[in-house]
């Protein structure tokens, strides 16, 4: 498969590397609009320097493509995607599929009448530590789950589009967690409260801490607490979780993986305590491929096949408008149903 990459720069460079990695995978060109960018990443990354485009239109009027990646910033991706889709290409693009939630749907309902494929970056979906809480909750031991706390503090100094758009933690870092709750409980967001606020020394415009209570459908709460300008003690970028089960519960910290199962439940009457199995740590499913690996993989082999990946466009719907119902929640102070 022969695909333009649309934006090399940031996290362009995580699929520069993950194309040049691929057996699958080769470069009929790049478009970059930044000048500096564009020759630096020739430099770093041995690209044809006249293979790389100032805008995708004149990039697929010159060079022979099977598909489009776009890792260019949110406010671009509705251009982008439905530019590509709109060719007969399919697309895989990065999160969150758009800056906005009528940008997301354009560039679903284009996928839909072009019948080519768009595939969202849900890249914590492909994790080894998700793929093994996953399937831990998937097996009969510790029951049905009944609530969940995520715990997510980090201070990244970015610059660029996050430090001046609205709700960055929510939009642009929130949503991985937000889709990985989508995948773990196999169920959508059906009714969010939600606060969010900037400390006194965010370096962010926009509000970058937040606290959520979600309701799913499936009648699971999560407890949601993050901030993006957190100075000390920071979680892994997967968060920390806690599942409160049926018979035990599951602890994700630090990147690893616990659980401790009931073993029988207390009789009030005659004063006896609930007996717990050891507290054990689980070992990570090891996966041959993880994260842009995983999905660029995963995409090729749908192209190949015209079948749809996990995350079309149109299912990624549902994640972004869990995305933007905790951001209305914040704006309005009400509660939003889905
Ligand atoms: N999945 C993840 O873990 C992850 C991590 C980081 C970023 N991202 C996502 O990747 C996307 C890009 O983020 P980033 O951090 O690389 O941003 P960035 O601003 O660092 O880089 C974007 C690149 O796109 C280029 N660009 C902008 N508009 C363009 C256009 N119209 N045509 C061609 N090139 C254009 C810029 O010049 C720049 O090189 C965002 O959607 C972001 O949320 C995902």
């Amino acid at each position: 498969m022969r695909v333009i990459q649309v934006g090399i720069g940031g996290m362009g460079e995580t699929w520069l590397r993950a194309v040049a990695d691929s057996e699958s995978v080769d470069f009929a060109g790049f478009v970059e609009i930044n000048d500096g960018i564009a020759r630096a990443q020739a430099e770093a990354y041995k690209l044809d320097r006249s293979l790389i485009f100032q805008s995708l239109p004149e990039a697929l009027a010159r060079v022979e493509a099977d598909a489009v990646i776009n890792v260019t910033p949110p406010d671009v991706h509705r251009e982008i995607c439905v530019a590509a889709l709109e060719a007969g290409l399919p697309v895989l693009t990065e999160k969150p599929l758009a800056g906005t939630l009528e940008d997301a749907r354009a560039i679903a309902e284009a996928a839909e009448a072009t019948g080519a494929l768009c595939s969202v970056a849900q890249n914590y979906r492909y994790r080894s530590l998700t793929q093994t809480v996953k399937s831990a909750l998937e097996r009969p031991d510790l029951g049905a789950v009944g609530a969940v706390r995520v715990e997510f503090y980090r201070g990244p100094h970015f610059g660029g589009f996050r430090e001046e758009m609205a709700h960055p933690l929510i939009i642009d870092m929130s949503i991985h967690h937000f889709d990985m709750m989508r995948l773990l409980l196999g169920s959508d967001a059906t009714s969010i409260s939600a606060r969010s606020w900037n400390p006194p020394w965010s370096w962010f415009k926009g509000d970058a801490s937040a606290a959520a209570q979600i309701g799913f459908a499936n009648g699971v709460q999560v407890s949601y607490s993050a901030s993006w300008c957190s100075q000390a003690w920071e979680t892994s970028w997967n968060a920390n979780w806690r599942f409160e089960c049926e018979r035990g519960a599951l602890l994700v910290e630090d990147d690893r993986v616990f659980m401790q199962q009931l073993l029988s439940a207390g009789d009030g009457k005659r004063g006896r305590a609930n007996k717990h199995g050891e507290k054990r740590e689980l070992p990570l499913i090891p996966m041959a491929r993880e994260s842009q690996d995983y999905l660029l993989q995963e995409f090729c082999e749908a192209v190949r096949r015209g079948a749809p990946t996990a995350t079309t466009a149109q299912d990624n719907l549902k994640t972004m408008e869990f995305v933007m119902g905790v951001a209305q929640a914040c704006d309005s102070g009400e509660t939003v149903r889905l």
